[in-house]
């Protein structure tokens, strides 16, 4: 979709006015949850539960809201795009699982509220926030125009800060789960991306701050360091102009697929874990870059120089 549509200077998204769609009557074996509010399933490990997935019309987050619906909880989807939106939503439908949507940019709080709003308006409760939503990069620092820079932190902090802010009395109140998608990069510095790697370390220095505020109230904050994942055919991430731009080449045998990382993100949940590292590589880099720093540079700087196509 993107492919096609006339490139702008700074990538902004066609349609995220926050829309709250409601979607079909509850399933069979399904109960009431809340007054005037859609049934909730009542097989599977977290049946009873509702979930909010941010970014979830494609890629990672619509896998996990897929994973998270096939463990019973109903599912917020959302995104910022109707088409793509819809589409995921019939798509898991038919696949047996609750949803609602809501078209909502997770950089505007407003939109958050809405977002949380329509949980609770379709199923009466929120137990489960994944902050999954975010813009990367193929940019060196040198060459990015300052609006890019902060469109790609914007979408990395504030995109999952707004959603939390407005869950987080919903969540204090269900003793729930907040989850931030990270990813191998927060634990080092990756060239050209350093505006996409400074977000995802800022949110294990929030999940951090926030179990400390709210230790004893029953929330879990979590941070899943995500490895290289296959990716869906029309990802985009920004170049240094803030035009849409495919992703750098990963070699497929290195890279896990969708469903395999969207297991491992609801594993974390129900194990309400604080950090989750994704792959033996992931592993690799967060003892190398701890223990071992200066090997860690020079491993970073040799394939710098190896593999352009990695970074460029
Ligand atoms: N794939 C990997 O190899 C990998 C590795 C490490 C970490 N991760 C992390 O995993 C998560 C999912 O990545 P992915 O590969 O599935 O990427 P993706 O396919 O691009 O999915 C990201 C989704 O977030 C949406 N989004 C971005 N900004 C938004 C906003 N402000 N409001 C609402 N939705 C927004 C995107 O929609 P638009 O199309 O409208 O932008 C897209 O649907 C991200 O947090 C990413 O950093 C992925």
């Amino acid at each position: 979709m993107l492919k096609d549509s006339p490139a702008p200077a700074v990538f902004e998204p066609a349609n995220a006015a926050p829309q709250p769609v409601s979607s079909v009557p509850a399933a069979a074996g399904a109960t009431v949850a809340a007054a005037g509010c859609r049934a909730l399933p009542t097989a599977g490990p977290l049946a009873g539960k509702v979930a909010i997935v941010t970014g979830s019309e494609s890629g990672i987050g619509r896998e996990t809201a897929r994973a998270l619906s096939a463990a019973g909880a109903a599912v917020v989807l959302n995104g910022r795009r109707p088409e793509r939106l819809e589409a995921t939503r019939q798509q898991l439908e038919a696949a047996g699982a609750t949803v609602a949507t809501c078209l909502a940019d997770v950089t505007d709080y407003a939109a958050c509220e809405t977002l949380v709003a329509t949980a609770l308006a379709q199923f009466g409760r929120l137990d489960i926030l994944v902050a999954n939503a975010s813009i990367s990069q193929r940019a060196y620092f040198l060459d990015m125009a300052p609006e890019v820079f902060r469109q790609v932190l914007d979408s990395n902090v504030y995109g999952a800060v707004f959603p939390l802010k407005a869950a987080l009395p919903h969540l204090l109140a269900s003793r729930g789960s907040i989850t931030f998608i990270s990813s191998i990069s927060a634990l080092n510095g990756m060239p050209s991306g350093s505006a996409y790697c400074a977000g995802k370390a800022a949110l294990t220095n929030l999940a951090h701050t926030l179990r400390l505020e709210l230790d004893g109230t029953g929330v879990h904050f979590g941070v899943v360091h995500i490895g290289f994942t296959e990716n869906d055919d029309d990802k985009r991430v920004l170049d240094a102009a803030g035009q849409p731009v495919p992703i750098a080449y990963r070699k497929p045998r290195w890279q896990k697929t969708q469903a395999e990382v969207a297991a491992i993100i609801v594993r974390h949940i129900r194990r309400r874990r604080q950090r989750t590292v994704i792959s033996a590589l992931g592993w690799l880099i967060a003892i190398v870059h701890t223990n071992l720093p200066r090997l860690g540079d020079w491993v970073v700087l040799t394939s710098m120089r190896r593999l352009r196509r990695f970074y460029e």
